[in-house]
């Protein structure tokens, strides 16, 4: 496995995290790892990708807490390691700036994991006319709400903005890892890996990473 790989060759890595449903069993894989002695994340960092502005650590749909619940309580990676955007910050581009410079004070990310949007989507970076290219604030779309719905007790109670790492950021990545699963990300994972590099699918920037993996399972990989 890519991540566990990553972690016993180069124990100090800095991995860059997604949320949502894709890497769940990815987080599940490498906690079974760690309990049979496997794994050690006591040297490990982590970054993760984003975070919904407006909600703290301890609010159950915030991506620290799915963090927490699905990998760093489970495992001996010590708290003070785990970045996340705070989504509580006062100003956007103080803690923007902030969350950059904590990346690159860590050296840079040596595995990012990543998982797709319907809309093309890689962090939050929403399809728009230019590539963001460091952590920003963005206004998260309809379609992101709509998929996102899922996890929220109404559509009305998901956040409308986000902090997210930039194109840029992402791309800076030494390595990428790339999760997509269920046919309904098919189509996307066609435009993202076949169509023309454009930030209207934000995805397709990856065509450029030169080392990027791509997982996925029959059913998304299915179009390509
Ligand atoms: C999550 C993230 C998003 C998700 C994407 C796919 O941190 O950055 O880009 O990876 O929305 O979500 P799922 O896996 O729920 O389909």
């Amino acid at each position: 496995m890519i991540i566990a790989s990553q972690v016993t060759l180069k124990p100090d890595s800095v991995l860059g995290l997604a949320t949502g449903s894709t890497p769940i069993g990815t987080y599940d894989e490498l906690v079974e790892l760690y309990a049979r002695g496997k794994l050690d994340f006591s040297e490990i960092k982590t970054v993760n990708l984003d975070e919904y502005k407006g909600l703290d650590r301890e609010n159950e749909q915030s991506y620290f807490y799915f963090m927490k619940k699905h990998l760093f309580e489970r495992v001996n990676i010590p708290l003070a390691s785990v970045h996340i955007p705070d989504g509580t910050a006062a100003e956007d581009e103080r803690e923007c700036a902030r969350y950059e410079q904590i990346i690159h004070d860590l050296g840079g990310i040596d595995l990012q994991l990543l998982g797709i949007g319907h809309n093309g989507h890689i962090g939050f970076n929403e399809p728009e006319d230019v590539y963001e290219r460091k952590t920003h604030c963005v206004e998260l779309s309809e379609r992101t709400i709509e998929a996102n719905k899922r996890f929220f007790a109404s559509e009305e109670a998901v956040p409308r903005y986000a902090y997210t790492m930039g194109i840029g950021t992402i791309m800076q990545a030494k390595k990428i890892l790339l999760l997509a699963s269920g046919e309904e990300k098919a189509p996307i994972m066609k435009q993202a890996l076949l169509g023309p590099i454009t930030p209207k699918v934000p995805a397709s920037v990856l065509q450029l990473h030169p080392d990027v993996t791509i997982v996925g399972d029959e059913a998304a990989l299915s179009l390509l």
